[in-house]
């Protein structure tokens, strides 16, 4: 049981609450209803108790990692969904990571298969899973290009993005470049754009975005895939303890450090998924928790 010092807010969240498009409900939420009724999955905060079989934590340690409900004061999570908090980071940043950090880790390495020295596109670089796509991509050597609107640029360029494009004034797809893997943090190109974009054996990686982008990624993305030599693929992250620790190395290392757009009260949770829903979160949404400063 965790004593929540910080959650944080992930599109996921409005999504089940919304239950649409119904596309949510068949393949996660339940079709007439919600099936998970306590929203919320990134946690942080202190080890109250623990159950007779637990055995990587004791009372008192700091922890970060997912669970179900985390919008609450104090919560239930399995001990390989978590792991310990670097002590160089607050609760707020530490509860700020692990769906958006574990999905940007994930789809740079496993699907996109990130090489030393490639270069990479993060379109959508701004929001909670592009700025940390961005900073892990540049941990593994490539040179990175960040997609954002006017008003983002400077954070991309702050958290280590080589070029910016404003999608407001240039089109990544028409400029001539030419990328080894597009990350699609925020997809709202067709397939065949981020396609054309692509070079010789590129990957294009769709995490989110348009449901007409996750759709084309699904369906369309293995069909491409089996013409010519670029791939193109939909992604799911994992709740994996093995990455969760890794990103704590990273967090602990300073390789990326978790950019916080505002913090709400537990009480304003609502407020906090209105303003996610908007879709123009810079880096991550956090709820801090009323107990904060007391022992
Ligand atoms: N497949 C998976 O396993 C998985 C895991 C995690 C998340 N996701 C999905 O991935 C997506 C991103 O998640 P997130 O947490 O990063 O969301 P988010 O924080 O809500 O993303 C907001 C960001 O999107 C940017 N954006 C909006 N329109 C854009 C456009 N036309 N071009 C480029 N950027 C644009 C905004 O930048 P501006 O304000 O500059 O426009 C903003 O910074 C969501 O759809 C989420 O559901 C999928």
């Amino acid at each position: 049981m965790i004593k929540v010092r910080a959650a944080s807010v992930n599109p996921l969240d409005w999504r089940l609450m919304r239950g649409k498009p119904l596309f949510v409900r068949l393949m996660i939420g339940g079709l007439r209803k919600p099936k998970i009724t306590r929203p919320g999955r990134d946690v942080a905060g202190q080890v109250e108790a623990v159950g007779r079989n637990v055995t990587q934590f004791k009372p008192g340690d700091e922890v970060f990692g997912a669970c179900r409900g985390a919008f609450a004061e104090y919560v239930c999570a399995i001990e390989d969904r978590l792991a310990l908090k670097p002590a160089n980071i607050s609760f707020e940043e530490a509860a700020a990571v692990p769906v958006a950090a574990l999905s940007a880790l994930q789809c740079l390495r496993d699907k996109g298969q990130i090489q030393l020295g490639q270069k990479v596109l993060v379109d959508g670089a701004s929001g909670g899973v592009g700025t940390f796509a961005v900073q892990i991509a540049k941990s593994f050597g490539a040179e990175v290009t960040a997609v954002c609107s006017t008003r983002n640029v400077d954070t991309a360029r702050s958290i280590g993005a080589d070029h910016v494009i404003d999608y407001t004034r240039e089109d990544f797809i028409t400029n001539g470049q030419r990328y080894d893997l597009i990350i699609a943090a925020n997809a709202h190109h067709s397939i065949f754009d981020y396609r054309r974009a692509l070079g010789q054996d590129g990957i294009y990686v769709m995490v989110g975005g348009g449901w007409a982008q996750i759709l084309q990624a699904m369906l369309l993305g293995p069909l491409l895939s089996l013409i010519g030599s670029k791939k193109m693929c939909f992604f799911m992250a994992k709740l994996d303890k093995t990455d969760l620790v890794l990103l704590k190395d990273f967090l602990a290392a300073g390789k990326i450090v978790p950019i916080i757009d505002r913090r709400y009260p537990l009480s304003d949770v609502a407020e906090a998924l209105r303003y996610l829903e908007e879709g123009h979160a810079r880096g991550k949404v956090v709820i801090t928790l009323e107990h904060n400063n007391k022992t």
